[in-house]
């Protein structure tokens, strides 16, 4: 038996989540535990709502409301969400508990007692006009890093770095965008996050091999850059004090905190229990495995800062991060400001949880972005969910209980293929559970349903009933304990659709405390409860109707859908010098443009002639689409296309604005 402690980053509290939240940070670690519970393992699942900091604070003053009414606010609306989901938080609490407070001072004393917190005076961004500091959000500038334009104070989105707010490139100010931002002295504590670059390299160096590259990566090149001493604390009113004099009016930063969320949860759950030593169980035992969930956005706070944290109060460090990339919602990413979203509370006011569990799970953003649009919402659970597994469960029990009201018995399986293809099943599914992988999970639970299906077709006990009621009854008790083992496997991912399949089969007790391993028994009596299905099939018109707003709400309606930068990393453009120009033979609007790129000169096809006169082109630095399929034009093969603004009525050239060599790349 292991000890599990799964955490799961704690959502802001300044909003409704959101089925990005969903798929990315809480149905993941849930199915993970529900596994693990089933397997017979102590699992502590702990999260709960981030309430301080700048990210309330800023939602605050748009909604004309105090923090702490923020807060509490959608603390309630998140908590309510994640229980009907089905998210099963041995504990979901909040950062704003005497709890939390008391253990963030306990973790600050003890970092400090070590010697990793120091005091320094450093400059931060001052907004004259509101005469305050512009800690976190209430800045924003030009990433250092990749240039992304709207970076806040201590994040850039766009790459995922940390930042100083000093770093920024032309900072404005959240509260007077026109306001001349100063850079005035404070004292901030700073966390000493330098001094733990070899050991969390060394951590990350062995026994790794289980996480995700793109975690791993991300986090090695990071250590590899560097790491730099971060402020800790922050001017602002809001979040937990810090006792010491001169900080009166300074409060710890959001994300130093929030992570200890992890530790204080988990002793206040301890506490709840009437056993406040339960919690060593997890934190003082070096066999416990922690497993961190969140959405790639989280990754530095979970893969070195926290760790650093812990390093520093000797306390267990994370055995796995496997951090999700996003889910999309129709190619783009969901956002809170521009109300680009499905919440949850929208969703669960409509349609049935469960549904939305499988199909998030079928999709999750485990490797690379995932796409949520409502068309494929219906057709999955349509043809997936309710075509194969929905079905195949139905019909066997449906038919069984109708012409066997008495009950049935077998003792042993009619079809031994059946029986391997389950243990084959069980072994993979339970592999993929614990490696993270949940869409191969349950792309496993799937085809050993759809066997299921096609062998029912073929031994067609509809016909047998007929011809050799013994046998029928002997077939369908083998395929009632197929069900019986899929829905133990599914229990994970559907957890009440499996509770109800139980039920109808009539086993005893809860499927929770069935244990994994059930799944492989061989059942040779059945006496079954009339079923329903388990699921009811949605009408695409109508949700599609519902669920898509009409176009001229959409206020860009211009701009064309985001693309990611990898997307945009996919365009190669050259800069390049036009060397001749010739009309086209047989079309009066094209222009045949030879240009150097520093090689061989390229063939490309251009609708400029007309508008520009072959002087104006020769000679000419232009910006061109290289990488794009070469096609003919009237006959004349175009290798490229070249780059131009147009608007009211004037085409204008891009054209680079110094001396630079032909090839030079365009970023
Ligand atoms: N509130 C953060 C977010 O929504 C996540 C905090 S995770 C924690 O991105 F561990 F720091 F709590
Ligand atoms: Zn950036």
């Amino acid at each position: 038996m292991k000890n599990i402690l799964v955490c799961v980053a704690w959502p802001y509290a300044n909003g409704p989540l959101h089925l990005g939240h969903m798929a990315g940070c809480y149905l993941p670690p849930d199915i993970f535990a529900r596994y693990h519970r089933l397997k017979g393992n102590k699992v502590l699942m702990v999260s709960g709502s981030d309430m301080h900091g700048t990210p309330i604070t800023v939602t605050a003053q748009q909604e004309g409301k105090t923090p702490e009414e923020v807060a509490m606010h959608y603390h309630a609306i998140n908590s309510k969400s994640i229980e009907e989901m089905g998210i099963s938080f041995d504990l979901f609490s909040h950062t704003h508990t005497k709890e939390h407070f008391e253990s963030a001072r306990w973790i600050l004393d003890t970092l400090d007692k070590a010697g990793y917190i120091e005091p320094r005076v450093s400059e931060e961004p001052y907004d004259p006009v509101a005469k305050q500091f512009l800690p976190d959000r209430y800045v924003e500038g030009i990433c250092p890093h990749c240039e992304y334009e709207s970076a806040r104070g201590d994040q850039c989105d766009n790459c995922g770095k940390t930042l100083d707010s000093k770093e920024l490139k032309n900072p404005r100010s959240k509260l007077n965008p026109d306001a001349e931002i100063e850079f005035r002295e404070t004292e901030h504590l700073f966390f000493k996050l330098s001094e733990f670059r070899d050991t969390l390299l060394e951590w990350l160096s062995s026994g790794k091999e289980h996480w995700r590259p793109s975690v791993i990566n991300f986090t090695r090149n990071w250590l590899q850059e560097g790491l730099i001493d971060r402020p800790i604390t922050r001017d602002l009113e809001w979040g937990i004090d810090i006792q010491r004099e001169g900080y009166e009016k300074k409060r710890m930063y959001v994300w130093f905190e929030a992570v200890m969320g992890y530790y204080s949860a988990s002793l206040h759950w301890a506490k709840n229990q009437g056993e406040p030593d339960l919690w060593k169980d997890w934190w003082e035992n070096d066999e416990a495995e922690h497993y961190y969930f969140m959405a790639k956005d989280n990754i530095p706070f979970h893969t070195i800062i926290w760790p650093a944290m812990l390093s520093g109060c000797g306390l267990h460090l994370p055995h796995d991060v496997p951090a999700n990339e996003y889910l999309l919602l129709d190619s783009t990413q969901f956002s809170k400001s521009r109300r680009h979203a499905v919440w949850i509370p929208d969703y669960l006011d409509r349609y049935d949880p469960e549904l939305l569990r499988y199909y998030l799970a079928s999709i999750m953003p485990e490797q690379k972005d995932a796409n949520f649009t409502w068309e494929d919402y219906v057709t999955r659970i349509n043809n997936e969910l309710i075509g194969n597994y929905g079905n195949l469960m139905h019909r066997v029990i449906s038919f069984a209980h109708k012409n066997f009201p008495e009950g049935l018995s077998s003792n042993e399986s009619t079809l031994p293929s059946l029986n391997d293809k389950v243990k084959e099943v069980h072994e993979r599914v339970q592999e993929a559970l614990e490696a993270c992988k949940f869409k191969r999970a349950l792309q496993a639970i799937m085809e050993l349903s759809q066997a299921g299906n096609i062998e029912l077709n073929e031994v067609a006990p509809w016909k047998q009933v007929k011809e050799d009621r013994d046998a029928c009854e002997a077939t369908l008790v083998t395929f009632l304990n197929l069900c019986r083992s899929l829905s133990v496997l599914m229990t994970p991912f559907l957890p009440k659709s499996s509770q109800k399949a139980w039920e109808y089969l009539n086993q005893e007790g809860k499927i929770d405390d069935a244990g994994w391993n059930s799944a492989l028994e061989f059942k040779a009596e059945f006496k079954l409860q009339q079923p329903l299905p388990l699921f009811s099939k949605l009408n695409m018109e109508e949700i599609l109707e519902k669920e898509m707003p009409p176009e001229e709400e959409n206020e860009l309606a211009n701009v064309k859908p985001e693309i990611t930068f990898d997307d945009f990393k996919k365009l190669d453009i050259r800069i390049g010098t036009v060397e001749k120009v010739q009309a086209h033979p047989n079309a009066d609007k094209l222009w045949l443009l030879d240009v150097n790129f520093g090689g061989p000169t390229r063939r490309i096809v251009t609708g400029l002639r007309g508008i520009y006169e072959s002087e104006d082109l020769l000679g000419k630095r232009i910006a061109v689409l290289v990488n794009l399929a070469p096609a003919k034009f009237r006959g004349e093969e175009s290798n490229g296309m070249l780059l131009a603004a147009e608007g009211n009525d004037v085409v204008s050239l891009l054209q680079p604005d110094k001396e630079i060599e032909d090839g030079s790349e365009v970023h």
